[in-house]
């Protein structure tokens, strides 16, 4: 089984000090996740390419996990490649005819491109682009904000995913991004997550490295997608 990923949500942290909040967990961190909205495809208004610039100059090896949530994605790809992103995820709902196109030119641009989905949108509406994502985030709660509540219907999507992946030998990983605390995140785990992204939990809290620790503890030993592997019956690829 690959390592469970851990990736704090700078949106989470005061955003007046966001430098000193990513210091505060000591780098014991895998990705740090970064969540792009334009006040269109989200009714919010987050970062931009000047935050993963500071970002990727302030912690030079970083994996930076950037979350566009967006209408036009196509305008702001190659801003984010220059400012130094790792990896950049775009939704399916956002001009899915586009999808395969974007997918295509984040990984043409040497980084690791991922595949966001909300709530209402379902694993089938992914089918002709995971072969070429390198990541398959689940949104856990409505995409805009953080603090929101887990939305525990989406683990069944995690679910697919694993049994998908299994059945057809993708090489994604799976993440999922809301809600997401040290009461469910075993639970998160069990159902077959693979990077974790939370945001409010960690940097809510008086002690996030401490949180961040134990969110690792809990997630130990409750995820094993190679044994789902072995179990999961060839004519089941969507739920
Ligand atoms: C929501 C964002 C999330 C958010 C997670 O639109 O995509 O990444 O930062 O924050 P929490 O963990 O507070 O739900
Ligand atoms: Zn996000």
């Amino acid at each position: 089984m690959a390592r469970a990923l851990f990736a704090p949500s700078v949106l989470g942290a005061d955003p007046l000090s966001i430098g000193a909040a990513v210091d505060s967990l000591g780098g014991n961190f895998d990705w740090l996740h970064v969540d792009v909205m334009d006040g269109h495809f989200v009714p919010n208004i987050s970062f931009g390419p000047g935050m993963v610039k500071a970002l990727r100059k302030r912690y030079p090896e970083a994996f930076l996990d950037v979350h566009l949530m967006v209408d036009d994605a196509d305008v702001l790809l190659s801003d984010f490649v220059e400012a130094g992103a790792s990896q950049i995820s775009v939704h399916a709902e956002a001009e899915p005819q586009l999808l395969h196109s974007r997918l295509s030119r984040i990984r043409g641009a040497g980084l690791r491109a991922g595949v966001a989905i909300a709530p209402p949108t379902l694993v089938e509406q992914l089918r002709f682009v995971l072969a070429i994502a390198d990541t398959v985030m689940v949104m856990s709660v409505t995409p805009g904000f953080g603090g929101q509540g887990l939305i525990e219907e989406t683990l069944e999507k995690t679910r697919d995913l694993v049994r998908l992946r299994a059945v057809e030998g993708y090489g994604y990983r799976i993440q999922m991004d809301g809600g997401i605390n040290l009461e469910n995140v075993a639970r998160v785990a069990a159902a077959g997550c693979d990077v974790f992204v939370m945001g409010s939990a960690v940097f809510g809290g008086p002690d996030p490295a401490g949180y961040l620790a134990e969110a690792r503890n809990r997630v130990q030993g409750c995820s094993d997608p190679i044994k789902l592997k072995k179990e999961a019956p060839v004519d089941v690829r969507f739920r």
